[in-house]
């Protein structure tokens, strides 16, 4: 799609709820935001896309062209993207699917929408499927209303704690059923694929998270809530320690994660563990400390740049 064609397309569908006419007509239409790569902005590209119950399929085709679409190049690195769907627009994490996973969702895809068999035919290459998935912690966990600094950073909090439950979770699955397949004698890779890149595309959200709340905790938050409470100046002391002695531990996850593919090495677990174990008690005396002071600074702020978490 040329650039302006692509624009005017971006133009009708927020300007009428999500529905895009002329070749678009009919069909199941989003539009994706990502990060790009390299240049770190956003880039914005309409895409039909297949529901498959709370999440959205997409399918990397470029018009089976023969090489990956520069979206699905800037996901791999930055999972977490915008999507805008009818007058909806929500944060998401962006997971492709691999192995069998994916043929049997490309399967789905081209029974509603079988233009993409064609594209399929029309290059070697494999034609990626990636789930996007709303990002969000689960109901009821988390504040209600977000109407304060103290709401908004137990929000962030409450989505970082859960995402890494989800990490561990996935992490165990996949390290019993590489375990179950050696155990079964079975030649060949371990059964479950796909794991591998769900693994890494949600501990890299994770992890981007993470850095982004600290970086806005230590250079905006801690310096600004220091100057009105000096008392608490050990208080943020410490939490800035935590943050980075955590950082490292991020760090180790970082490395890690490119080995992530075939097999869940043991240490990645272990690191997991680590992270768990000091990001909790990190929070927790957080919240203790801060949430009361921080009660009483509203949010979204009315004017002011300093307060970002
Ligand atoms: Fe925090
Ligand atoms: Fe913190």
């Amino acid at each position: 799609m040329s650039l302006s064609f692509n624009q005017s397309v971006i133009e009708e569908f927020r300007s009428h709820a999500g529905k895009v006419g002329g070749p678009f007509a009919g069909g199941d239409l989003l539009l994706l935001t990502t990060t790009g790569a390299r240049t770190g902005r956003p880039h914005t590209t309409p895409l039909g896309y297949v529901a498959d119950g709370d999440r959205l399929l997409v399918v990397g085709s470029n018009l089976g062209a023969p090489s990956h679409p520069a979206w699905y190049r800037n996901l791999l690195v930055r999972p977490v993207v915008d999507v805008e769907v009818g007058t909806e627009k929500y944060e998401a994490i962006a997971v492709p699917a691999e192995g069998a996973r994916r043929d049997a969702l490309f399967e789905l895809i081209v029974r509603v929408a079988p233009g993409y068999g064609d594209y399929q035919a029309a290059t070697e290459r494999v034609l990626p499927v990636v789930a996007l998935e709303r990002s969000e912690a689960p109901a009821g966990e988390g504040p209600a209303e977000v109407n304060t600094l103290a709401d908004k950073i137990l929000e962030v909090h409450t989505w970082l704690r859960h995402q890494l439950r989800e990490v561990r979770a996935e992490a165990d699955a996949h390290f019993a059923a590489s375990a179950a397949h050696r155990a079964s004698g079975q030649p060949g890779g371990p059964p479950a694929p796909g794991l591998g890149l769900q693994i890494r595309q949600r501990c890299l959200a994770f992890c981007q998270a993470l850095e982004f709340h600290h970086t806005g905790e230590d250079g905006h938050v801690f310096p600004v809530m220091a100057g009105y409470h000096p008392h608490l100046a050990d208080v943020f002391e410490r939490l800035r320690e935590e943050h980075l002695a955590i950082g490292a531990v991020q760090s180790e996850l970082a490395a890690l994660l490119d080995g992530v593919g075939a097999t869940v090495p043991e240490r990645f677990r272990t690191e997991l563990a680590r992270m768990s174990q000091q990001l909790n008690a990190h929070f927790a005396y957080e919240e203790e400390q801060l949430l009361p002071v921080l009660a009483d600074v509203p949010w979204p702020p009315a004017k002011g740049p300093d307060t970002a978490p």
